[in-house]
């Protein structure tokens, strides 16, 4: 499974580049809003630090306006993915951003026929949220679950990945239903690090060593 940041915080993503698990980023609004900096340029640094796809969302809601924005951010480099939200509008210009071959990832997908639908637009990603269900009192892994079989039984070639993640359990699960991609803020990806038997076994494995060179 490829590990994406969900972040537009460029020092996260130099950390996480440096140690050697970042398979891409997605970005949205919000997150580039939390920088308070342009945009544009902070998509610019994001696409020059990762080997991979990184993702920039439309915020126009007609298709017109939507491919208008996603020529724009495919202009600014070759690992652009272009997010388009689930909306009629937004798989029309799907569509069209499929027959260009640019790339398309459907955001803010709940449900498993919203993910059909985006599949059959032509989307290369979609975007199911797991945590806003989970914090409905939803199952949002279930949907993850149903969204794979669903595409296994069709050959489907859209690639999952699971947005919305709040904890660690989320990516296991995601890996273990064998979706493709897991995209989780930074501090979610510290976490997969650390097991508190690790540093524990750390320390005693440097005390007995310190113990031989008296
Ligand atoms: O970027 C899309 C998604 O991952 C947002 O997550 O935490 O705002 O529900 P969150």
């Amino acid at each position: 499974m490829k590990f994406f940041l969900d972040t537009a915080n460029v020092r996260e993503i130099e950390q996480a580049v440096e140690m050697g698990v970042l398979d891409g980023v997605t970005t949205n609004p919000t997150l580039l809003a939390k920088e308070g900096r342009d945009p544009v340029q902070v998509l610019k640094e994001i696409c020059k630090l990762v080997d991979g796809p990184v993702n920039a969302e439309v915020i126009s809601t007609d298709s017109e306006g939507m491919l208008k924005e996603a020529h724009r951010w495919a202009d600014l480099s070759d690992n652009i993915v272009v997010k388009i939200p689930m909306t009629r509008e937004g798989m029309k210009a799907v569509r069209r951003l499929s027959e260009e071959d640019i790339p398309t990832n459907v955001t803010l997908v709940f449900s498993p026929s919203q993910a059909l639908i985006a599949a059959k637009a032509g989307a290369d990603y979609v975007s199911p949220f797991v945590g806003r269900l989970d914090d409905r009192s939803e199952d949002g892994m279930e949907l993850v679950s149903k969204i794979i079989q669903i595409f296994d039984n069709y050959g489907v070639e859209t690639e999952v990945i699971v947005a919305s993640i709040r904890h660690p359990m989320h990516v296991v699960e995601a890996a273990l239903m064998g979706a493709d991609i897991a995209t989780m803020p930074y501090a979610v990806l510290e976490k997969l690090f650390e097991h508190p038997l690790t540093d524990v076994g750390l320390v005693q494995f440097l005390k007995d060593w310190e113990k031989l060179q008296r």
